[in-house]
């Protein structure tokens, strides 16, 4: 550094690049005396040069004094580079500081123009030669009180909104455990129905597991994964309101009783559909039984009218049902599952659905239905680490 006065981390420095030796010694006196630190050189090159190449520990400039000195067409050039090449990185480098550091051009009273140009181009204020050591006081104060309060402002900001941080994840940590602690209570629900119809023992979890595997694959975002999981756990939940003459027959329905049968899809509906942390939940439940030609129940609903959460549902249901023991048939396997799920592609089925579907290894559903299989009820439908396909 060219020349400086005791600096005081305190204040800041202020830097005066200055092309007028006359002026640099007459700046520096009336600073000095008011015991405002200073740091100057006669070129923004040579500025750079000594702040920038350490500027890990070049001291807080809040203030730059510019003054090309005789040659005026010098201004605007030097101007730039002191903002781009000088203070631009210090504000980077100094990440929790985002503010501008202003610049006070000195420029002769014949230069008013330029003077004003210089504002145009980001300069804070101008002060013009001659000036009295009152004027150049008076705007070197008024420019340091501006920077000081643009940095309270900055700082306040800044607290601000890690204070909001803070409170949003707080919010969110407590709106997470409120799900869980609603999950687990829909999991009791699920698994009192698993028991009151046998044929369907570890349906429900199993059914999940493929569902959310499934919608995983097809690319659904997390908080959509989280309904889809609670529509396909809660999807026979209205077989609760089926009386067990009808749900636990063991011979064939009677048309009539499959009409009964078949209302409990508008029933689960109805049962959740008032919860408001159900509300689209619901909307799977009441779908679930659809075909994607429009051949399906209660409301004959086709392609892209059916929830995507029941549509993928009904994939991941059918492959449950194919592959699994029913008190009238033994288990079938992976392959007349995936041969029968390929046959019903765009009738029952969406066709897109099914292509994530076959594309999937088998091992993918083979060690889901080990886990649930081997882990009873302590298998968690909501666990949503399990069944990721990557
Ligand atoms: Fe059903």
């Amino acid at each position: 550094m060219e020349s400086s006065a005791r600096p005081s981390s305190a204040v800041g420095q202020i830097v005066l690049i200055s092309g007028d030796n006359t002026q640099t010694n007459a700046i520096s006196r009336i600073l000095q005396d008011q015991k405002l630190p200073l740091l100057s050189f006669s070129s923004p090159e040579h500025a750079i040069e000594a702040l920038a190449s350490d500027s890990a520990n070049n001291p807080r400039i809040n203030l730059v004094l510019l003054d090309a000195g005789p040659n005026a067409t010098r201004l605007f050039p030097w101007l730039r580079e002191v903002t781009e090449d000088l203070l631009a990185p210090l504000v980077l480098l100094w990440n929790s500081d985002r503010v501008q550091i202003p610049i006070v051009v000195i420029a002769d009273s014949h230069h008013v123009p330029q003077a004003v140009q210089a504002l145009q181009m980001g300069a804070y204020d101008y002060v013009l030669k001659p000036f009295s050591v009152d004027q150049l006081l008076a705007t070197v104060r008024r420019t340091l009180q501006y920077r000081r309060l643009q940095t309270q402002n900055d700082l306040f900001r800044h607290h601000l909104e890690q204070l909001i941080s803070a409170r949003t994840e707080m919010l969110q940590h407590s709106m997470r455990q409120l799900e869980n602690s609603y999950d687990v209570t829909l999991e009791a629900l699920g698994n009192a129905l698993d028991l009151k119809d046998a044929e369907t023992e570890g349906h429900s979890k199993r059914v999940t597991a493929y569902t959310l595997a499934l919608g995983r694959a097809v690319g659904l975002p997390e908080p959509q994964l989280r309904v889809v999981g609670r529509g396909a756990f809660l999807h026979d939940i209205g077989k609760m309101a089926i009386p067990d003459a009808i749900l636990r027959k063991p011979a064939k329905l009677t048309p009539e009783e499959r009409a009964v049968m078949r209302t409990h899809t508008e029933l689960g509906y109805q049962m959740i559909r008032k919860i408001p942390y159900l509300q689209e939940a619901a909307e799977i439940v009441y779908s679930h039984q659809e075909h994607f030609d429009g051949s399906g129940y209660p409301r004959g609903l086709r392609g892209e009218e059916i929830h995507i959460g029941a549509r993928i549902f009904a994939v991941a249901d059918t492959f449950d049902a194919i592959t699994s023991n029913r008190p009238y048939r033994k288990a079938n396997t992976m392959e007349a599952a995936r041969k029968e799920i390929l046959r019903c592609a765009g009738t029952q089925f969406d066709p897109s659905i099914v292509d994530v579907f076959v594309a999937t290894a088998d091992s993918i559903w083979l060690d889901l239905r080990e886990g649930i299989m081997r882990d009873g009820f302590a298998f968690s439908p909501f666990g949503y680490t399990f069944g990721n396909i990557s």
